[in-house]
């Protein structure tokens, strides 16, 4: 008779196999089981990884399910990483800063949070051999992927950091929220205004220059790395980009999506045509999965594996 403690030939899981899993609602279309699953197996670490969709109130049942089931950790996404916090044992100080949980790990005392977005796009820009030290970083957007954007930049040392929005009261709060813990930071904000995504609104003040172009030529004659952090341009909106003027593309260097479909976005495509160099949000989306793993099972992956995986994920994200 077959031990039962041998992994099964189909799907090399038995009894002795951690669970893992992304919680969120809807999770159809996340690329993490192909992610996690194969790092696992290139780790010949014995772990399977699910996507649990959690539906409206049960969030907090399904983390109680983890912990009576002894599961390993969890990916947390949309619509729950503030949620979330309120039901762990512990937030890691820089989650707490961002105000967002995307992992959990459990503890001896229950499941502590982190957030890997922060480390996963730090370390994104780093592969794409993008550096912000002491550089002027134009951000678009203030939502919670800016939150754990801006945290980044801070943390990899950026010279001004300008933080262009379409409501320019969530600029101001995210940039408040980050000068208390950075001090010496050089943070700015700007409205999102006067770009063509409102060229038929009555005031949208044509003749006028945005101000974030006058604060961009203002600061000094350094080009500028900037980052995407909206929605905008998303499948299936692909016709669409936050900033059209071919003034601001033209005083990049670099610039970064966070978005990863479609590969390249109008904003990437605009900013490639003017000269700068590219990336998209596939890396950052990778290297938070890979921030989780090894959270969770107390190792570092390697780039060369990282470089492996990022090919079968750009498959992933066309299969879905
Ligand atoms: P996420 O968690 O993905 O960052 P979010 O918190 O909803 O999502 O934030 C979305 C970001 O995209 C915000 O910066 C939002 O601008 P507002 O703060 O003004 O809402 C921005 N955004 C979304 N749709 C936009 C659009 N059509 N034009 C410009 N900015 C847009």
């Amino acid at each position: 008779m077959q031990n039962i403690d041998s992994k099964n030939k189909y799907t090399g899981i038995n009894t002795a196999t951690r669970l893992a899993g992304l919680l969120g609602h809807p999770v159809g279309h996340s690329v993490s089981p192909y992610l996690q699953n194969a790092l696992a197996e290139k780790y010949g670490i014995n772990m399977a990884y699910l996507g649990f969709d959690i539906a409206e109130g049960q969030l907090e049942n399904a983390v109680k399910g983890g912990l009576a089931m002894n599961a390993i950790g969890f990916n947390v996404t949309v619509p729950y990483k503030k949620d979330v916090m309120k039901l762990l044992a512990g937030v890691d100080p820089a989650a707490e800063k961002i105000g967002a949980v995307n992992t959990l790990k459990l503890e001896p005392d229950g499941y502590h949070g982190y957030n890997t977005d922060m480390p996963g796009f730090g370390r994104a820009l780093d592969y794409a051999g993008i550096s912000v030290k002491d550089r002027n970083v134009v951000m678009i957007g203030a939502g919670g992927a800016a939150n754990a954007v801006l945290c980044a930049l801070l943390e990899k040392g950026a010279g001004n950091i300008l933080i262009v929005n379409r409501s320019l009261d969530k600029a101001d709060a995210l940039a408040g929220r980050f000068r208390d813990s950075y001090p010496d930071s050089r943070i700015y904000t700007a409205a999102l205004l006067n770009t063509n995504l409102n060229t038929n609104s009555a005031e949208s003040g044509l003749n006028k220059e945005p101000d974030y172009l006058e604060i961009m030529s203002g600061i000094s004659g350094d080009k500028w790395i900037a980052i995407q952090c909206t929605s905008v341009g998303m499948f299936p909106k692909v016709d669409m980009a936050p900033i059209n003027d071919e003034n601001f593309y033209e005083q990049l260097e670099a610039a970064y999506d966070i978005i990863f479909n479609p590969e390249e976005t109008q904003f990437l495509k605009k900013a490639r045509e003017h000269g700068a160099k590219i990336s998209n949000g596939l890396g950052m989306l990778m290297f938070q999965g890979i921030r989780s793993f090894e959270i969770w099972n107390g190792l570092k992956v390697s780039d060369d594996i990282a470089e492996e995986l990022l090919e079968g994920m750009q498959e992933a994200v066309k299969e879905r």
